[in-house]
Parts: structure tokens; sequence; C-alpha cells
């Protein structure tokens, strides 16, 4: 349960025939201006319109330029060794999304989500990208999906590639299997072949299927599992300096958001049940008093460790029958119908009416695009699985040059693949990028690395990522340069969460309140304030209090103050911050 990918299970697509004839009318328009690309290293296309999308006077530009490509892993010019690809070949496909402002060279981010198996396609499309799938896409009783653009959408600032990786993941495919395969397709799996992989599809698209983004500053961020997948990545492209020699000069940072970090670190066990229950204590979900029962029956070393005494396990056990159900990417998520969660289910009539509202929103509405406000009692839209139905539709897949046949695979843990976790610990990799002074690498400067966490993450949650990241700095000696406190949100004084430096900000741990797993879909503008600051390399803004005497009137006026913020940040989804 490390990633944004239960959700697995598909629906079917519904095809309706109105949809087909307007994305046949979109495409007709649209097609002149196509482009197709092909090299000895893969094929793409530049992607010219989404069915679904329309800005509101009626075009169907997309906020940024968009391609949607195969990296030929299988090409003999490439430097995987024989024995990685199982003797298959190997297609992985990516979503790149240019960055919207052109006027000033943009850095590149790689965004990987999890899994293992998740494939990073949802992430772009659910939580960091121009243009979101949620239940608030779909607009009919027909289920007819439109894409919203994401007001918070991470393309402002950074061209945003999605792999799906490893193949067979989302429309990455091996032969012979085809893209129709299922998901042991491309054979076993592990971390370091994920990792070997990766590196090179990164090598080729950004040395070969698009040379300009090796001009600028490359960006690694993912969550999750992807901590691993990074973390394997990255070791790889430092023990073959020469092959990735263009990926290294310009890689500037990586960002691991709620991040294992190999089985001996975080994830896998290494720190005990105790972090985990800390949690649910320290969010109020088990009364102090059955907490303090629980110390009384389990030693210190059990909780910290792998093995417990019959007598802990069953207090562990009372503890969470206790806790009883909660969502395990978000303890406080409220939507009623999720991707992860089967037995959450909103009914069909208050879909409707919800989709009907939404509608009248989209059609009123004046902004550049399908703008829907962030519904304010959840502060995010629910993703629902509608990432999933929309690209099962054949126009989706018409208009993104991806095979009509295409299964697209995804799993999470690893289900119904061939994975096996041999990563012990990532740590290695960090260190090096965090004490660089090689000239090849980031012109000899130390790479940016920036733990990111949702602190209402229930699964990689905020007092274990805490735990291992201080073990870290302080089994190397690094100097903490900032003692944990507070940031703030677009020089408001809304808190985002709490920051940690240690060597002068180059290792920063960052803290995002109120969010759960995946952070760019719970909390989009905290997740967006923090991006700025990591890609220009500088603190997170620190929080200055109001001068007493407003605080004195703030407090008087406690409801007003709660309802005027409210009015002044309509679609921030903060409210519940303040
Ligand atoms: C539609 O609006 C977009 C920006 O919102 C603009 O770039 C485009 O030129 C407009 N197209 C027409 C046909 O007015
Ligand atoms: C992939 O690369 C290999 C080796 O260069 C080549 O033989 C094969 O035709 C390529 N496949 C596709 C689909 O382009
Ligand atoms: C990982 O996978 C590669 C390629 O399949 C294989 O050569 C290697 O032995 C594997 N390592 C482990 C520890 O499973
Ligand atoms: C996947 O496909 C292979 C080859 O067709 C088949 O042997 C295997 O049983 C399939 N696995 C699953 C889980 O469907
Ligand atoms: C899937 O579609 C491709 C064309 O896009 C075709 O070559 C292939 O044979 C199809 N596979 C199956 C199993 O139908
Ligand atoms: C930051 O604040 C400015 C000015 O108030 C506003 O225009 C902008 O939309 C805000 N950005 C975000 C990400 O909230
Ligand atoms: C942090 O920056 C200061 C001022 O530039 C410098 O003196 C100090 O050595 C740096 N500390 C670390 C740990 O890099």
């Amino acid at each position: 349960m490390w990633s944004a990918s239960s959700l697995l299970t598909r629906r079917g697509g519904v095809l309706l025939a109105l949809l087909l004839l307007l994305s046949f009318i979109t495409m007709m328009s649209d097609a002149a201006s196509s482009s197709s690309y092909r090299s000895q290293t893969g094929w793409w296309d530049e992607v010219t319109s989404l069915p679904g999308y329309r800005t509101q006077n009626g075009s169907s530009t997309l906020p940024s330029r968009m391609f949607s490509g195969y990296v030929n892993l299988s090409s003999d010019h490439n430097v995987l060794p024989p024995a990685l690809t199982d003797a298959t070949s190997m297609f992985m496909h990516y979503f790149m999304f240019t960055a919207e402002d052109t006027s000033t060279p943009a850095p590149t981010i790689v965004w990987w989500n999890g899994g293992p198996g998740a494939s990073s396609a949802w992430g772009l499309f659910v939580e960091n990208g121009p243009l979101l799938l949620t239940e608030e896409s779909v607009l009919s009783e027909e289920d007819v999906q439109q894409l919203i653009l994401n007001p918070y959408r991470w393309t402002k600032h950074a061209n945003l590639i999605a792999f799906c990786n490893p193949p067979p993941i989302g429309f990455s495919y091996c032969l012979p299997a085809g893209p129709t395969g299922n998901g042991t397709a491309c054979g076993t799996w592990n971390d370091t072949r994920v990792g070997i992989v990766d590196a090179e599809a990164i090598r080729i698209v950004v040395s070969d299927h698009f040379p300009a983004l090796a001009q600028h500053p490359i960006y690694f961020m993912g969550e999750s599992y992807a901590g691993v997948y990074i973390g394997e990545t990255v070791q790889w492209m430092l023990s073959n300096p020469t092959t990735f020699a263009p990926v290294l000069a310009k890689l500037a940072g990586v960002a691991l958001g709620d991040a294992c970090l190999g089985s001996d670190v975080l994830c896998g066990g290494a720190s005990g049940p105790y972090p985990t229950l800390l949690f649910f204590y320290g969010h109020g979900q088990v009364s102090t008093e059955l907490w303090n029962w629980l110390l009384t029956q389990c030693t210190t070393t059990e909780l910290n460790g792998r093995t417990q005494s019959a007598t802990c396990t069953a207090a562990i056990n009372k503890i969470y029958d206790a806790v009883g159900g909660y969502y395990a990417y978000n303890l406080v998520d409220q939507c009623t119908s999720d991707a992860f969660s089967s037995s959450r289910s909103v009914s069909q009539k208050e879909r409707r009416q919800k989709n009907a509202a939404a509608a009248e929103l989209v059609a009123s509405s004046t902004a550049l695009g399908s703008t829907i406000p962030i519904p304010e009692e959840n502060g995010y839209w629910c993703p629902g699985q509608i990432f999933f139905e929309y690209f099962d539709r054949a126009d989706a897949r018409t208009a993104t040059f991806v095979p009509l046949n295409s299964t697209f695979f995804n799993a999470d843990d690893g289900e119904g693949m061939s994975y096996v976790y041999n990563s012990l610990s990532v740590m290695p990799a960090i260190t090096a990028l965090l004490l660089n002074r090689n000239p090849a690498i980031n012109q000899g400067r130390p790479v940016h690395v920036w733990a990111f966490d949702g602190d209402e993450d229930p699964s990689v949650n905020i007092f274990s990522t805490q735990e291992a990241w201080w073990k870290y700095a302080t089994s190397q000696t690094f100097q903490k340069t900032k003692e944990w406190s507070s940031w703030v949100i677009n020089g408001s004084t809304i808190v985002g969460g709490y920051s940690t430096e240690w060597l002068n900000g180059t290792l920063s741990f960052v803290s995002i309140r109120g969010s759960g797993h995946m952070v760019a879909e719970y909390k989009p503008a905290s997740a967006l304030a923090f991006l700025q600051s990591f890609l220009k390399g500088t603190s997170l803004p620190p929080y200055v209090a109001p001068p007493p005497s407003m605080e004195g009137r703030r407090r008087r006026k406690n409801k007003r103050t709660s309802v005027n913020a409210r009015r002044r940040f309509p679609s921030s989804g903060l409210s519940k911050d303040l």
C-alpha cells in the first residue's frame, strides 16, 4: 500500500456516439497541425487536443504542448545489459507537457508514482499536471468526462514528464506479448532493474527525443515507492557517469514525497510498528489511556523492532481494533467514492446532481479552460476511477497515439506483476548527490535532496519519515542549519507545514500540513508553493506572526475571520487550515 493505486480495478469505458462524433470533429480540425517523430530510440507524437478539453471560446488548444511517446529499450545502441531486458523488446510509454511560460527556458521535472506498479500518468492527471480527471470531471448521466484545468499545475513552472514505468505499466509494453499483454509480460522486476531501465529511458528522452531539455536543469520528483525507483535510477547513473553525462550535468535536485528509501531504511518494517502507532495516537485516534496501557504491554525494543512477543502483538491488535476504519492514504479524506476503496460509494443520484452543478459551473466560467472550483468540504477533488475510465476510451487513446487494444496495466505493491524487492537502502546515492563536487554533475555543486511528507498520511507516515531522515542526517554528521519551523503559502500567513534544513538547505525535510500520501492531489496550493521553492533552491518562506493586536482581534472575531478567510481564498481549499 505504498502508492496511488490499489485503484487497479477498472470499469469498462463507456463509449458514446455523441462523444465519438465530437472527438472525430476535434481530431479532424486538428489533424493538420499534429506532428510525428521517429528515431531508432523510439517514436513520439504531439497531442494537439484531448477529448473533453475545451477553452471557454471553444478552442481545443491545450494549455501547453503535449507529447505522447514510446522509448524503444530494445535498440542495440542503448546501454541496457542484455540480461536486463529478459530477452524481450521493451517499449516504455511517456507523456510530456511542456512548461506554459515559454519566455524563459524552463527546467524539466521527471515525475514518478510508486507502487511498485503505479503508473506515473495517474499522478500527471490526478495530482500535478495541467489537466485533471476527477469525479468533478463527469458531467452528465452518460459519464462524459471533461478535463479540468488545474489551477495549481506544475507546468506553470516546468516541463513535466511521466513515464509509465516499469513496462508493462500503463501503456508501456513488451514483445512478444505486445500492448495487450498482462502484468508479467516484461519478465521479473526488481528495484535494480527498474533503476537501470528508468535511467536509460530518461537518457533517451532527454538527449534524443527532446535534446533541448538537456540544456536546462533537470529534477527527479516522485512519491511513495518512487523513493526507491529514483534512488536506484540515480545510483545507476552515478555508476555509469559517461553514459549518463547529459542528464547528470543538469541534475539539480531530487524530491521524494512520503517516500520509501529501501527495506532497511523505510518501508519493509525496519522501524517496527512504533511510528504508525504513534501516528494514530498523535492524531487523536487512540485514547491516552489505551496508549499508556500499550506501553506497559510492549518494550521499546519490541515497538521499534521487527519482532514482538505474543503479549505485545495482542496489545497492538487491540489498538488497531480501536482505531477501526481509516483510509490508508489520507486519515482525513472525505471522498465518498475513492479510487482506493470499494466500500465507500456515492449514490448515482448524488453523483448526477453534483455533475449537473459542475456542468453549470463549466458553462458559466469565463476563465481559460474548464475551471471548476475545488470543493470546499474536501479542499480537493475526489479522483474516483475517472482516470482509468478516460484512458479506456477509444477517442482518448486515438488522441494520444496509443494502441486501441492496449491493456492499461497498473498495480500497487507489485500485485499482478513479478516483483522482487531488493533495494536495502538508497541512502548511498542520496549522500553522493548531497556531497557532490564532481564538475560533471550539476557543475560541481551539491544536488539538492528534499524530502516532503503529508502529515495526514497513515501509510508512509510523518513519524517514520522523520525517524529515517534524522537518523540519516545524524549518521552523516550533517550540520543542521535550520530547526523545525513553519512555512507559509504564497506570502500569506497560511501555514503550509514545517521544514528543517541541513547543509544550508541542500538537504531539507518539509511537511505538508493536512495532506495525505499524494501531496499534490490533497494540498495542491501547498504542493505548488513547495515546488516553487524547490526549483529556486531557496528556503520556504517562514511564518511571521501577525502583530499582537491583530491576534487579539482575530480571537475575538474568530467566527467571522474564518468566514472572511474562506471568501478571500475561494478556490484554494485552505479554509480548514485557518
Ligand atoms: C480562444 O482563447 C484562447 C485563450 O483563452 C486564445 O489563445 C485563442 O486565440 C482563442 N481562440 C479564438 C478562436 O478566439
Ligand atoms: C527497436 O529497436 C530495435 C533495435 O534497434 C529495432 O530492431 C526495432 O525495429 C525497434 N522497434 C520499433 C518498434 O521501432
Ligand atoms: C535483478 O534483476 C536482474 C535482471 O533481471 C538480475 O540480473 C538480478 O540478478 C536481479 N537481482 C536480484 C537481487 O534479484
Ligand atoms: C499473463 O500472461 C501469460 C502469458 O499469456 C500467462 O501465462 C499468465 O497466466 C498471465 N497471468 C495473469 C495473472 O493473467
Ligand atoms: C493490437 O493492435 C495492434 C495495432 O495497434 C495490432 O498490431 C495487434 O495485433 C493487436 N493485438 C491483439 C492481440 O489484438
Ligand atoms: C499567490 O498570490 C497571488 C497574489 O495574491 C495570486 O495572484 C496567485 O494566484 C497566488 N498563487 C497561488 C498558487 O495561490
Ligand atoms: C552555510 O553557509 C554559510 C555561509 O555561506 C557557510 O559559512 C557555512 O559553512 C555553510 N554550512 C554548511 C554546512 O554548508
